[in-house]
């Protein structure tokens, strides 16, 4: 009875998952205006209950932990990815712990030493690729930027032994392991099916990979690198226990898996959206000659602050382009929302939906328009949120540091609350560090020379651009 409106479908059990499956922003939108800020519709046979709007972005992800649960809806599809006793194969006091450990690692010192490495990679990366021999050329660009964001992001996080890897086996065993992340999983997780099989096959041989480097490290006595796993060799539980191998291993499969999608997509959107606006390349060129000198010397983590316009594609970028579209919790016991009659019930999942306060025109004027310079200082157009400054803003400790609490914040592309990204400052470093490279090498132009970019394909995990997305492309030095 006090349960939120129930979205109308025709359909039982299927409900409306087929017109939220295939635009779920779209489907967000049109029924918050029939609805307001929380509904509930049908998702696979669950009554799924979203709510949308900043109270709502605070609601689910500062979400206590009696309240509402992660991993009884991702571990299906995550444990046999990742494998067994991380992430969401434990409890969350574990993760917490886990996380922690993680987070230690992505230190400024760290950062210091990943962006040269991120600006070899890129730079050898176009060197050596058969589709940008010449002087210009036409590329479909998501599978050049995947490859880019899995050789960058392996051999800064993980080293340069399983770099290596990528080169020969591993790139092949981590595509199979990403079957497991088909949407149909949710369902067929469980089934002896081909790409099930598959999956499984590549979880031990990756796994068998990463423990064998540990293995040969601790026999070798020390490591040249200080990198994450040399980081959660070190690591211990708080019951004295240290972290096993096999969870070592497997945290390094989740770390490179949550990594990989989110900056493959963000960093396509970010070539696409370059093609579409040239001008905007030519402020990036432009920026860089002027803070970091004619002469372009190798970059370094310290100039990625000297380039505010760049650093604002990314944000203005992930405003748009969110990858995760939909967070997910199960609720475990009776909710009541605050300031309305509704309670959530322990049978309905929560859904948030922060891509929809990034698109709100009370927030963002022009909301549709990718305009990296809104985030310039006095912008016409810049967003209008309410900043807190340092000091009056509320921090909590989750157990990996104090973050933000800031869960009420009309933008949250890296989420909020105990499940937060720990990922954001290294998806910053690499996706900075890549755009501003490719600026150094490249104009870009859209085939038919127009200011649009393609649409995007739901049907999988993360949302990203359809294929083929093809830009043209011409050498700056040629
Ligand atoms: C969690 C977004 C890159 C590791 C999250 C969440 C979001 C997110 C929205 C919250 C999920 C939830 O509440 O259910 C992004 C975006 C990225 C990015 C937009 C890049 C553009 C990365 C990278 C790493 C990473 C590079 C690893 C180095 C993680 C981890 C969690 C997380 C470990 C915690 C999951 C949890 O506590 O349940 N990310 N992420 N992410 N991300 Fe990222």
């Amino acid at each position: 009875p006090n349960e939120p409106p129930l979205v109308f479908s025709w359909f039982p059990v299927v409900g409306s998952t087929i017109t939220y499956g295939m635009d779920p922003p779209r489907f967000f939108r049109e029924n918050r205006a029939k609805y307001g800020d929380i509904f509930t519709f049908i998702l696979l046979g669950k009554k799924t209950t979203v709510y949308v709007g900043c109270q709502g972005n605070d609601f689910i992800l500062n979400g206590k932990a009696k309240d509402v649960c992660a991993e009884d809806i991702y571990t299906v599809l995550t444990t046999p990815v990742f494998g067994k006793d991380v992430v969401y194969d434990c409890p969350n006091s574990k993760l917490m712990e886990q996380k922690k450990f993680m987070k230690i690692a992505l230190t400024t010192q760290a950062f210091q030493s990943y962006v040269p490495i991120i600006a070899d990679e890129v730079s050898s990366y176009f060197k050596k690729s058969a589709d940008f021999k010449g002087k210009s050329g036409i590329v479909n660009i998501p599978p050049k930027m995947a490859q880019i964001t899995i050789f960058t992001a392996s051999h800064s996080l993980q080293g340069k032994e399983i770099r290596h890897k990528f080169d020969e086996t591993l790139a092949d065993l981590y595509h199979d392991l990403d079957m497991g992340f088909n949407p149909v999983n949710f369902m067929l997780h469980w089934a002896p099916l081909p790409w099930n099989n598959r999956r499984d096959h590549a979880q031990r041989t990756i796994a068998k990979i990463y423990m064998d480097t540990i293995k040969e490290r601790r026999a070798a006595g020390k490591s040249d690198a200080q990198d994450m796993m040399w980081h959660l060799m070190g690591s211990t539980y708080k019951n004295g226990t240290p972290v096993p191998d096999h969870e070592i291993a497997h945290m390094m499969i989740a770390l490179l898996m949550a990594g990989q999608h989110s900056s493959s997509s963000t960093s396509s959107w970010i070539m696409l959206w370059l093609a579409a606006r040239p001008d905007i390349m030519e402020d990036l060129y432009r920026e860089q000659v002027e803070n970091l000198g004619a002469d372009l010397p190798p970059l370094q983590y310290e100039d990625l602050a000297k380039l505010p316009l760049n650093q604002a594609i990314i944000k203005e970028t992930l405003r748009l382009h969110a990858p995760i579209h939909s967070i997910m919790r199960a609720v475990k016991q009776p909710m009541p929302v605050p300031g309305t009659k509704y309670v959530i019930p322990p049978s309905h999942v929560l859904l948030s939906a922060g891509g929809v306060t990034a698109t709100d025109p009370t927030f963002f004027p022009d909301p549709d328009t990718w305009e990296p310079h809104r985030w310039d200082k006095d912008s016409p157009i810049a967003p209008r949120m309410v900043v807190k400054n340092e000091d009056e803003e509320e921090k909590i400790d989750y157990g990996y540091g104090l973050v933000s609490k800031g869960a009420a914040s009309p933008y949250l592309p890296f989420g909020a609350g105990r499940h937060r990204c720990i990922g954001e400052q290294f998806a910053n470093v690499q996706l900075q560090t890549i755009t501003a490279m490719v600026v150094r090498e490249f104009k870009f132009r859209n085939v038919d020379g127009s200011n649009k970019v393609i649409g995007t394909d739901y049907a999988s995990l993360f949302s990203r651009p359809l294929e083929p997305a093809n830009i043209h492309w011409e050498k700056r030095n040629a």
